[in-house]
């Protein structure tokens, strides 16, 4: 690997010498903080990779590298990732009703392997917040020239059968603030939620979805798990085809922790370097059975992982646990591979 970043050199080592939800709180807290200033913005943009143009699901994109859902959930930091030189931003994940997540801690750090496991459990502000701050930030003219997309998920007290309505609600709110809109139902922190992937219960949700889809319609994409198997996969392949979604997120974080030592594993969700390949496998999966724009997402930490997603058929990326371990510099240097 090349030189280290001043991000690596410096800031890493001081964010990781604190638990992982309070330097988490504390580098987006900066982030928000700078949001604010068009003075700090500039210091921001010294990071930005040079622009790699691309049209997908409708939408330009500055560059096709994006920051992944969980890392802003509330959207507090909008203006920094555009700075920062992010294609796009995927907020969330937002739910119909607040909600403080699971008990902490909940973030753990696997520096070896390059990974974390999270149980959060969508700690959000919730969809009503959420669509007011985001209405906020239009009014005062600092809405970002990036897309944005929304991420939504069920709230953890609605039921699995009242789940449609639950995601209407958040849709309702949001998905005019929204550049596109992820339905979520691949998160292994909320009790069933992955079972709305099974045929039923998807045809459903994307119908109740579609139905409030139209005269401000955004493009609705679905963002799956990578534990499925091949039969489960068709029928949501053929789910999507046939209720005009407009790509699919692959993928959410493993339940697969083979890589972590059992002394040191952790319930949740796995993402980073173990997940790599397994995503890859998934992009390349679906792209011999649809035409479907694909965001390709899980284990891209350097250029190449970002080409193998997308030669394995994504058009657009996005990153996350990548970003904590390599920081602001891991953009530009995707950027100079793609
Ligand atoms: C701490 C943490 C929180 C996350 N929260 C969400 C979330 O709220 N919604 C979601 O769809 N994905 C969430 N994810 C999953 C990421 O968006 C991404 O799909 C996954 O981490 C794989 O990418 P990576 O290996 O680059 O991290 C979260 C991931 C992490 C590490």
């Amino acid at each position: 690997m090349n030189q280290k970043s001043a991000y690596e050199r410096i800031v890493r080592p001081l964010l990781f010498s604190l638990e992982p939800e309070t330097a988490h709180h504390l580098a987006l807290g900066a982030l928000r903080f700078a949001s604010n200033f068009p003075s700090l913005l500039r210091l921001l943009r010294r990071f930005q990779p040079p622009s790699r143009p691309t049209t997908v699901f409708g939408l330009s994109f500055p560059n096709p590298i994006g920051l992944a859902a969980g890392f802003d959930k509330n959207g507090v930091a909008l203006p920094a990732w555009e700075a920062l030189g992010f294609g796009f931003v995927e907020i969330g994940t937002v739910t119909a009703k607040a909600q403080s997540g699971n008990p902490k801690p909940r973030i753990f750090r696997y520096p070896e392997q390059q990974a974390l496991i999270n149980r959060l459990g969508f700690n959000n502000d919730g969809a009503d917040v959420v669509a007011d701050r985001l209405r906020k930030l239009r009014a005062a003219g600092r809405w970002p020239r990036i897309p944005i997309g929304i991420n939504i998920g069920k709230s953890k007290v609605t039921p699995l059968e009242k789940a449609a309505d639950d995601y209407l609600y958040s849709f309702r709110l949001l998905h005019v603030l929204a550049d596109y809109v992820v339905l979520n139902v691949s998160s292994p922190n909320t009790p069933g939620l992955r079972s709305l992937q099974g045929q039923d219960s998807l045809v459903r949700l994307l119908r109740v979805i579609n139905s409030e889809n139209r005269e401000t319609a955004r493009p609705v994409l679905l963002k799956i798990a990578p534990n499925l198997s091949a039969a489960e996969l068709e029928p949501i392949i053929v789910a999507c085809q046939e209720n005009g979604v407009a790509g699919i997120v692959a993928t959410n974080t493993t339940l697969d922790h083979s890589s972590i030592p059992s002394a040191q594993d952790e319930t949740g969700g796995l993402s980073g370097a173990p997940l790599r390949e397994k995503s890859t496998e998934f992009v390349r999966t679906i792209r011999v059975r649809t035409r479907l724009p694909i965001i390709g997402v899980g284990g891209i930490a350097d250029g190449a992982s970002a080409i193998e997603k997308l030669t394995a058929g994504a058009q657009l990326i996005q990153i996350y646990t990548g970003y904590i371990y390599r920081g602001p510099a891991l953009l530009r240097e995707i950027a100079a591979s793609v």
